[in-house]
């Protein structure tokens, strides 16, 4: 038998606190999001959109859990530094090709902070004209004063702390743990 995975607590010079969301927990609550989204659309082309990246390990075990056809696709803006402050800036890196116009688009992001990202992210996908455009967020900080838009889907709503793993990075560390953990700030 293979011996468990040890998993690293420290990069970067940081270590990690707690586990504030385990990997069962994770699972249990993406399978019940997966059954949520394929009963929220009816007919109708459906495209999710990963936000790069943190989504990414997210968008990975979702897709494996909505029983409908649907495509998927990616962006990628950069609203953080490399700390834990964000600044407020939000740059577009990369832009779904997928064709979007008349297509219920879904938005998926790692964790809702400011949402600052995500209101600048909005409003260039409304320009592409989808049938309809709703968020599916793993994490909600319930803090955000810039959001335009609620997100239609919540795992979880997070406590202030910084979090980390699941996709989650500081400063490009710790994305790989399959938990959600708190760093020291
Ligand atoms: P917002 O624009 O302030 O809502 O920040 C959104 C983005 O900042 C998220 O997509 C994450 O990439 C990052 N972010 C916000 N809070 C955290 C956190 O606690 N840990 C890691 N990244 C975070
Ligand atoms: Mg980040």
């Amino acid at each position: 038998m293979q011996a468990p995975m040890e998993i690293p607590r420290v990069a970067g010079g940081r270590e990690i606190n707690s586990v504030v969301i385990g990997e069962e927990q994770l699972a249990e609550r993406i399978a019940a999001l997966g059954n949520e989204i394929a009963e929220y659309y009816g007919s109708g082309e459906l495209v999710l959109l990963g936000l790069l990246k943190g989504s990414f390990v997210f968008l990975a075990d979702l897709v494996r859990k909505i029983p409908r056809p649907f495509q998927v696709d990616f962006l990628m803006a950069a609203s953080y530094g490399s700390g834990t402050k964000s600044s407020g800036d939000v740059r577009l890196l990369y832009e779904p090709e997928t064709e979007l116009e008349g297509k219920h688009v879904l938005l998926i992001e790692d964790i809702v902070d400011s949402g600052n990202t995500l209101s600048r992210v909005i409003h260039l996908l409304e320009q592409r004209k989808p049938r309809s455009l709703e968020i599916c967020t793993l994490l909600h900080k319930r803090m955000a004063n810039a959001l335009t838009r609620e997100p239609r889907f919540v795992g979880f709503d997070a406590p202030a702390a910084f979090l980390v793993g699941y996709g989650l990075d500081h400063a490009e560390d710790f994305r790989h743990l399959p938990f959600i953990a708190s760093i020291e700030d």
